[in-house]
């Protein structure tokens, strides 16, 4: 398969991207010619970003599944679509071609229609990184049920609140999860989460540990019993085939929850023509994937990055894209190595947290592995500190291999700023140019268009986009204003990213890091609010306040300020039953570091409390805390100082 609309130069990135501003109908009609369509567009783009309502290829007809995998089956059919790595190196590879993709996602497709499931249903994946979860996601995607996939790292609670939220009604599940040391009781954990649920009619539970697992007569259901009925059924003259059900191109493709301001996270709603060509036309571009290249990305699909390009982009361009089942640091800290290695890998995109932590561990784990086959690095989910980039550019990338840093957002579907692979300069720890389509502009504190320069020839403002991109989430599950209100109406007619950002006089852009409540803790987004709700709702607290400090592998720790009903008599069990709670509530990904009790909150007259400071002394920036003298009790500032963690 090749690639017509992939940029080569720079020159013609210039072009592209003047293009795409001018004329972006006729910019992305063309594009879209590349794909597989039932039935072509009435429209390219109907658009505003006041009610806000965006619309990519309106009245098309399609299945994304059909550009993922039924148009390659002629050229690619035996050429691997997916290489799994298993957690355990000693286990056996998995290679999964595109016909064996073919027939694993029809058969899914075909399961899901015996249980049921309807095009538009809802459908909760929590599952670890097995082959299985492909299929689960693409099977759902072949037959319109909306897919709403949840990080293996979530509690029962998460999970049970996301399920309220979309209205689910089927989930597919593991008996558990291989990662690293650990056995994660998934089945187990979605059991407590259906305590009280009335609305789960199925659970698909694929066998993945064997470990010991309830399965309920009438709800819960065997994976492999499933997937057998249903080969015997769809196995026709020697043929597999579940016809794909015909989409809409603005039919739901897909529900991520993810973290805001609020307490309370929020279902990103992704349809299906935009993403499908965002998500590819990124993918070839960004990377400059190149017909057989193996590529690895590390990350887990139960986030945006492994929905986009572990799952959509790569498949729509027909790669072959290597998934991993475990952590980077198991068996030893080589593992990423031994894989770029193993399997030949070319393209390598991982986290700059994952970057820090191999780093931790010297130089030792990369010794006598062979890294030469690699030819792109890329670095994804928080900025990319300068001391990171030039480890994974000198011992991975031996200093002869691009490093791509890509900025972009759960909510944009795919990568927004990024440098092209060897085609438009890197900077270090700069994102550099916007890909085409995207139109970013940064808004200063009196909220007009920032147009002056520092000392150093920089322009700071806060990153909002002024048009949309095919990628761009169209909704809030089940909450439009809620959309409105979090993206479109902090400046009006604009997408506002909650990311500040630089930009130097070539146009590049650096990524400074979130400007509202949003933490974001080894690549993941935690709101501080939603840790605040969780640290309450402990028997003894009465109040907390919870900041992000530098962390030196995370990128981002959480500091938790709590206020206890009295001193507790054993402040590290207090701490601990705090951190127990968290757990609970969110998850163990949101945890604080670190806990101190503290007997009263920074607070203003008027009660609110002044994140600022305690932002300061978290990151222990104990002299400068600015104006204190509004506030209601400022001596409690110096105690804070004092019992600093
Ligand atoms: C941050 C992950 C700097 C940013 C794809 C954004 C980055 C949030 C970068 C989205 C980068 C992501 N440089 N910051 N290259 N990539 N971010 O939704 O703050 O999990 O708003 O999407 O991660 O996180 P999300």
């Amino acid at each position: 398969m090749q690639y017509p609309y992939q940029i080569k130069t720079l020159e013609q990135y210039k072009e592209e991207y003047q293009k795409s501003v001018d004329n972006p109908e006729g910019f992305w009609a063309e594009i879209a010619e590349n794909f597989q369509w039932r039935k072509k567009w009435d429209k390219v783009l109907e658009w505003n970003f006041i009610d806000p309502k965006v619309e990519w290829f309106k009245g098309a007809k399609l299945n994304i599944t059909e550009n993922c995998i039924d148009r390659h089956l002629e050229t690619l059919g035996e050429k691997p679509a997916i290489i799994w790595e298993p957690n355990n190196p000693e286990e056996r590879t998995r290679v999964v071609t595109y016909s064996r993709l073919h027939k694993r996602v029809c058969q899914v497709a075909q399961m899901l229609i015996n249980n049921g499931v309807k095009k538009g249903d809802r459908v909760c994946i929590y599952m670890g990184m097995v082959p299985e979860l492909a299929y689960a996601v693409l099977g759902c995607a072949r037959i319109g049920a909306i897919h709403n996939v949840i990080f293996g790292g979530f509690s029962s609670q998460s999970i049970a609140d996301r399920l309220e939220d979309s209205k689910a009604e089927f989930i597919i599940t593991c008996d558990g999860a291989f990662r690293g040391g650990k056995d994660i009781p998934l089945k187990s954990i979605v059991d407590d989460a259906l305590i009280g649920n009335k609305m789960v009619k199925k659970v698909i539970v694929y066998t993945r540990t064997r470990r010991p697992v309830s399965m309920i007569k009438g709800r819960d259901i065997w994976w492999e019993d499933e997937m057998d009925h249903a080969l015997f059924q769809i196995e026709k003259n020697n043929e597999v085939s579940f016809p794909a059900v015909e989409m809409d191109a603005e039919d739901p493709l897909f529900i991520l929850y993810t973290s805001g301001s609020t307490g309370k996270p929020k279902g990103v709603v992704h349809t299906t023509a935009g993403y499908m060509i965002w998500t590819t036309y990124t993918f070839v571009n960004t990377f400059q994937y190149q017909p057989g290249d193996v590529y690895f990305c590390t990350a887990d699909i139960g986030w945006i990055t492994g929905h986009s390009y572990i799952v959509y982009g790569p498949l729509a361009a027909g790669a072959t894209s290597v998934m991993f089942e475990g952590i980077p640091t198991w068996p030893d800290a080589g593992r990423f190595w031994d894989i770029v290695d193993k399997y030949k890998v070319n393209i390598l995109y991982t986290a700059p947290t994952a970057i820090r932590s191999l780093m931790a561990h010297g130089l030792e784990p990369l010794e006598g592995k062979d890294l030469s086959s690699l030819k792109v690095l890329g670095s994804v989910g928080e900025p990319i500190n300068e001391e990171a980039w030039h480890w994974y550019d000198e011992y991975v990338g031996k200093g002869r291999c691009p490093i791509v840093d890509t900025w972009w957002q759960t909510e944009t579907g795919g990568i927004m700023i990024s440098n092209l692979a060897g085609v438009t300069p890197a900077k270090p720890s700069w994102a550099t140019l916007p890909l085409p389509g995207v139109q970013p502009v940064l808004i200063d504190e009196h909220g007009q268009e920032a147009h002056e320069r520092d000392e150093t020839g920089l322009l700071k403002g806060n990153l909002c986009i002024k048009a949309p991109w095919p990628g761009i989430l169209r909704t809030t599950y089940g909450d439009h204003e809620r959309c409105r209100k979090n993206y479109f109406a902090t400046y009006p007619g604009l997408y506002f990213t909650g990311d500040g950002a630089l930009k130097d006089e070539e146009g590049n852009y650096r990524i400074t890091g979130r400007v509202d409540d949003v933490l974001n803790v080894s690549g993941h987004r935690i709101g501080t609010a939603e840790v605040e709700n969780a640290i309450n709702m402990h028997t003894s607290v009465v109040e907390s306040a919870v900041v992000g400090f530098p962390h030196s592998i995370k990128g981002q720790g959480i500091y938790a300020f709590v206020i206890n009903e009295k001193k507790p008599h054993d402040e590290e069990l207090a701490k601990q039953d705090i951190l127990e709670t968290v757990s609970r509530i969110i998850g163990p990904i949101a945890k604080p570091d670190k806990i101190q009790f503290v007997s009263g909150l920074p607070k203003t007259r008027s009660g609110k409390i002044m994140r600022r400071i305690l932002r300061k002394i978290a990151e222990g920036e104990m002299e400068n805390l600015g104006d204190t003298t509004t506030l209601l009790d400022p001596a409690i500032v110096n105690e804070i100082k004092e019992n600093r963690l």
